[in-house]
């Protein structure tokens, strides 16, 4: 993995919408997998600042990593709706061409449809405060493809500050699964803030295993990830990642 520090969340959500919007540039037609949550929200703005000085999205293609299971496409805290709302409403994209897992009956559809296009170019990932990766909880297998999930109890409550009570926050969701995000030709992992500092710790420095789904990437062979300074408060070799990132092998 790749391990970059910035001061602040919003210099690395720069970097990281940089990274994007280059990619873009690069392959009109990119497939781009996409997160929601708080994590992305700067890197989302990123990319429509781009798309309004020019850059043109409307060929991009785009594969969501999760919805919640219970909740219609128009409920107010549902994925597809986060995703209108915060990024494709502002983009020139074709709302044809945006891919949210709609119900446990088109996972294996949702994975056809992924291969079709070509593969996900670039996977943007959070992660949560358990580790997880879209919605593949601790102990979910590291070769497991989009399917129907049961959440933790950590995850409901950490979710539970977007509905009104908490006995609303669904209990499923749609979720890919580890081994369909390593298929990514990229993956870029934003993490930020204190509440993540002990799951990026486990994620980069941890060994491998399915009590953190986020250290499967160690097996990637291109991941990105960028951090905060709080996020990566509990991090080893905090100093190494930031000589390593000032002297690049050419
Ligand atoms: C959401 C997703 C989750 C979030 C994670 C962090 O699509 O994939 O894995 O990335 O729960 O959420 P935030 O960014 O709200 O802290």
């Amino acid at each position: 993995m790749e391990v970059i520090i910035s001061k602040t969340a919003e210099e690395a959500s720069q970097l990281a919408g940089a990274l994007v919007n280059n990619a873009v540039r690069n392959n009109p037609s990119l497939v781009l997998g996409l997160a929601t949550g708080s994590t992305p929200l700067s890197l989302y703005k990123e990319m429509v600042k781009a798309c309004r000085a020019g850059l043109d999205y409307s060929r991009v293609r785009t594969f969501n990593l999760d919805e919640y299971y219970g909740i219609s496409p128009e409920h107010p805290q549902s994925y597809r709706k986060f995703m209108n709302d915060h990024l494709f409403s502002k983009l020139n994209i074709d709302l044809k061409n945006t891919h949210v897992p709609d119900g446990p009956a088109h996972c294996a559809t949702y994975e056809a449809a992924i291969k079709a296009a070509g593969g996900i170019d670039i996977q943007v990932l959070g992660i949560g405060s358990d580790g997880h990766i879209g919605f593949n909880e601790p102990t979910s297998s590291l070769a497991s493809r989009t399917r129907l999930v049961t959440l933790t109890q950590q995850t409901v409550s950490d979710n539970a500050r977007f509905f009104a009570t908490a006995d609303q926050v669904p209990r499923y969701a749609l979720s890919m699964g580890v081994g369909t995000i390593l298929e990514s030709k990229k993956c870029i992992m934003l993490c930020f803030g204190a509440n993540k500092a002990k799951a990026v710790k486990g994620a980069i420095e941890g060994g491998m295993s399915q009590f953190n789904p986020a250290s499967a990437l160690q097996m990637h062979p291109d991941t990105v990830v960028f951090l905060d300074e709080a996020a990566a408060a509990d991090l080893q070799l905090k100093d190494y990642y930031r000589w390593a990132a000032a002297n690049q092998p050419l």
